[in-house]
């Protein structure tokens, strides 16, 4: 039987310290997604003191996050230090002298952050890269104060499903795609971490590209490498290159241009007031109860 698919946070981070002097080039699909969350924040009516940017990159929703919240602290945290470096030379001066913002090279797994002190978690397309959202959901929890918002984007399984299918036509294997948990998983964690009334929902956006070489350049820009550790290690014969590229061919649509489909999932949920207990198993040495079975 196969192992389930596990994301290798090391790699995760040094694919975006070596994408980060270039991502905003091939951002496309970034921005505009964050863009679309957002305006996501004009539904909500919370008065953040502190935001917390979960992921940050190179800090391109924080100049809007300031903009609609002048009054709040901003934290912008990242796994990649060379994110966190962009993103603070994209700081304006009137922003530095205001002296508003933290930078915070961490794991979302594990918030160098105070129990509740963040009035609100925006996180753009970042939950995607954990290998399990539990540790992450339960620290949003933990920061979270009573009433606060949790906001986030993620991207679903569907998720470049012509480069997954092409190259599983070359070659027959998966996992040259990163997997990526769906709306239904992602639900039931928030829950399980107790965060109150989640509300998902999905769509799926497209990217056209000339050539399938094209859509790996991007790919390879923004950070995007398969960080899987059942990604093949050995490099791509010309064989098999040529073969998945002629099974993309095979999407060309009307116009002659080959689609990315990204399956965006975005997610709401609220941290209770009173805020409730913390789930039994990250109390300070539960056991979970799996392990008290056996
Ligand atoms: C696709 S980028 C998105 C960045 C930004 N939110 C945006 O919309 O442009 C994903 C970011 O998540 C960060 N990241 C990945 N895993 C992380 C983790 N475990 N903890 C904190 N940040 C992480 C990466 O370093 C990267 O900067």
């Amino acid at each position: 039987m196969s192992s389930p698919p596990t994301i290798e946070r090391a790699q995760v981070r040094a694919n975006f310290q070596r994408a980060a002097a270039n991502y905003d080039q091939a951002a496309v699909l970034q921005r505009e997604v964050a863009g679309r969350l957002l305006e996501r924040l004009d539904w909500l009516k919370i008065q953040p003191r502190r935001i917390l940017d979960l992921g940050c990159g190179t800090g391109g929703a924080l100049a809007d996050l300031a903009r609609r919240y002048p009054q709040a602290e901003l934290v912008a945290l990242d796994l990649a230090e060379a994110m966190l470096q962009q993103a603070r030379r994209h700081e304006g001066w009137v922003s530095r002298l205001r002296r508003r913002r933290r930078y915070l090279c961490a794991d979302a797994a594990q918030l160098p952050l105070a129990d509740d002190s963040v009035d609100l978690v925006f996180s753009s397309l970042t939950l995607q890269w954990l290998d399990d959202p539990a540790p992450a959901f339960a620290e949003v929890f933990r920061v979270l104060r009573p009433g606060g918002a949790f906001l986030f984007t993620t991207l679903g399984p569907d998720t470049l499903r012509e480069l997954r299918q092409s190259w599983a036509e070359a070659d027959g294997f998966h996992q040259h795609v990163s997997p990526f948990l769906d709306l239904h998983d992602l639900g039931d964690a928030l829950l399980r971490a107790r965060l109150a009334d989640p509300v998902m929902d999905v769509e799926h956006l497209t990217l056209t590209y000339d050539s399938v070489r094209a859509l790996m350049h991007d790919l390879k820009t923004v950070g995007a490498r398969n960080a899987s550790a059942q990604r093949p290690r050995t490099l791509t014969g010309k064989g098999r290159l040529a073969r998945m590229v002629a099974a993309y061919e095979r999407h060309r649509d009307a116009e002659g241009r080959l689609p990315a489909t990204y399956e965006i999932n975005y997610g709401l949920a609220w941290m209770a007031d009173p805020k409730p207990p913390p789930p039994l198993d990250t109390l300070p040495g539960a056991i979970p109860i799996m392990a008290q079975r056996r």
